[in-house]
């Protein structure tokens, strides 16, 4: 059966998430920084920092002790803290933030409000800890088009198993994966000066097995689809995206492309 509880799917092993999607994360991280701007002496918060891409992108900003960071699994939580051992890496979720009114000049959620059991309470939570005038920002894939390379394992999965992808193809599936979608949810939570927009990035791979190792080992909601598949689709699966992203023999790149949201406190 396919795990439908799309954040329950990041539990598995933590390098596979490295090699799946946080491959995009340290660039990603500099992209939503640079947009939003972060002061040096300032506090910032990362909501669903996974690994911590993004927690480490900050600490060479404002310093480790400068950053907290959350996310409600523990072995992501255990990985990011060992990155980064003397900033506040905490389990919890973005709906029950832990921490004071105010505490923080800004909050990041990078890839994670799509994932939050409720996005709403999510984003007020981090509404709530920004002091006045902070930033609240946050990014997520264009599942629909631009994110290449879950696009192209999409788009493959339709060849292969139509019925199952049509159920569960991340381009359907995903909230706040359209930028008026997102900027949307700002607006809802009374944030100001919402502004939104597209984050470029691309990521380097050694050869077409480099992306398609995470794949079986059910990382992320794709990677779930893909564990579900019986052994001969798989291979199908895996054949079908390979020719999607033109038989690659060797090292190649690909984009991808997030919308952001930020707004004022
Ligand atoms: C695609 S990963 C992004 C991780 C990291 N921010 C990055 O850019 O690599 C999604 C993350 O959201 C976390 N997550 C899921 N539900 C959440 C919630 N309700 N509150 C906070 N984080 C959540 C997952 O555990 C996972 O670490």
């Amino acid at each position: 059966m396919i795990e439908a509880e799309g954040a329950a799917t990041f539990r598995t092993a933590t390098d596979m998430y490295g090699r799946f999607v946080g491959r995009y994360a340290p660039s990603l991280a500099v992209a939503l920084i640079r947009t939003v701007g972060v002061e040096p002496d300032s506090r910032v918060l990362d909501v669903g920092c996974g690994p911590g891409g993004l927690a480490t992108a900050l600490a060479e900003i404002v310093g480790q002790e400068n950053v907290a960071a959350v996310d409600p699994s523990q072995p992501f939580v255990s990985v990011c803290r060992a990155r980064l051992p003397t900033a506040d890496v905490r389990v919890a979720a973005a709906e029950e933030l832990p921490f004071e009114d105010d505490s923080f000049d800004a909050a990041f959620a990078q890839l994670v409000v799509n994932f939050m059991t409720d996005p709403v309470r999510g984003v007020e939570e981090m509404r709530r800890v920004v002091r006045p005038s902070g930033s609240v920002a946050a990014c997520t894939w264009d599942y629909r088009d631009g994110m290449t390379m879950i696009r192209a394992y999409w788009d493959a999965a339709h060849e292969v198993a139509p019925d199952e992808a049509a159920e569960f193809d991340e381009g359907k599936t995903m909230r706040y994966a359209a930028l008026d979608e997102l900027t949307g949810l700002w607006q809802t939570v009374d944030l100001e000066e919402v502004e939104g927009g597209e984050l470029s990035v691309t990521a380097a791979y050694e050869d077409f097995e480099d992306l398609w190792a995470p794949l079986p080992t059910g990382i992320g909601p794709a990677g779930a689809f893909c564990a579900s598949l019986d052994p001969e689709r798989r291979q199908a699966l895996r054949a079908a995206l390979s020719r999607k992203l033109g038989d690659p023999e060797g090292p190649f790149e690909l984009s991808a492309r997030a919308w952001y949201a930020v707004g004022r406190v």
